[in-house]
């Protein structure tokens, strides 16, 4: 069998892994530096460059980010990057020291409704199924929950989501959080229910929020306002249009975007 990668970058290009759901590097350039942010791994110049212009940092991180939070456009490969990580970190990281006997390390994929929420699922339950190795590692699924023999179950779950105490944290990927529903009981869904789950998450954990802008309230806004541009923040906040972090986004759709949503428009 393929040797583990040695990190994300690698397991996403070496073609034991996922270097096949990858297949042109160039067009991946951008999130690859965006990956080496999160995860504090060595940038060349040019993804130093990147880093740069999408963190407004100077000094590239020197530990893995505990938290990210990512304004970027529509169409960008936001759900796509993030459920790679989520499947990285379900895979290629050992939780079970962490765990009590009979416990899991539970991977959320949250989302404003099940239909968002089963598209990173999707995304994500490719990288198992698809690949002739890691498909033997699956343990049971469903259309919203993937169980593997590793003891990491990776869960779908909406923005109305109820924490329930006993929850062991891998990873919680917060998809278009921008637009989770106000229209709840509570006045902010979104930050309740990050704030409800950041206790359960495991030491190593990531919060990984990527959202097309829409509104200057809301965790993602708060979290952009405090933490972008500072170095050595274990909060990383990556800011980019969608043509940065994806070069093969039709014009068309940047521009039909724009014109459904002004809001959207102040991040292209
Ligand atoms: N950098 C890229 N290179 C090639 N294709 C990409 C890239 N980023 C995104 N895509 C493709 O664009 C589409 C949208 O990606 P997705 O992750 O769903 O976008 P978002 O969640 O940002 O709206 C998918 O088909 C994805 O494979
Ligand atoms: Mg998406």
């Amino acid at each position: 069998m393929t040797a583990l990668p040695g990190n994300i970058l690698e397991a996403i290009s070496h073609p034991g892994w996922w270097g096949a759901w990858f297949p042109r590097p160039d067009e991946w350039v951008a999130w690859r530096a965006f990956l080496s942010a999160v995860f504090a791994l060595p940038m060349d110049s040019a993804q130093l460059e990147i880093y740069r212009a999408c963190t407004g940092r100077t000094e590239p991180p020197t530990v893995p980010a505990r938290e990210v939070w990512a304004p970027t456009g529509r169409r960008g490969g936001k759900t796509r990057i993030a459920s790679t990580v989520a499947a990285h970190l379900a895979v290629f990281v050992d939780w079970r020291r962490h765990l009590a006997p009979g416990e899991r390390a539970t991977i959320m994929l949250l989302a404003a409704d099940r239909r968002q929420a089963r598209t990173a699922m999707r995304y994500l339950r490719s990288l198992f199924v698809d690949h002739q190795g890691l498909r033997k590692l699956v343990d049971g699924e469903t259309q919203e929950s993937l169980e593997l023999k590793n003891r990491v179950v990776i869960e779908v779950a909406t923005a109305s989501f109820k924490t329930t105490r006993g929850y062991s944290v891998a990873a919680i990927v917060a998809d278009e959080i921008a637009f989770w529903s106000v229209d709840e009981a509570s006045a902010n869904p979104a930050q309740e229910i990050i704030n409800a789950l950041r206790p359960a998450m495991m030491r190593g954990a990531l919060l990984m929020a990527v959202s097309s802008p829409y509104s200057r309230r809301g965790p993602l806004w708060e979290n952009y306002r405090r933490h972008y541009g500072k170095d050595g923040d274990p909060v990383l906040v990556w800011q980019a249009p969608s043509k940065v972090m994806n070069p093969t986004i039709p014009q068309e759709v940047i521009d039909e975007a724009t014109e459904l949503d002004p809001a959207s428009a102040a991040a292209e």
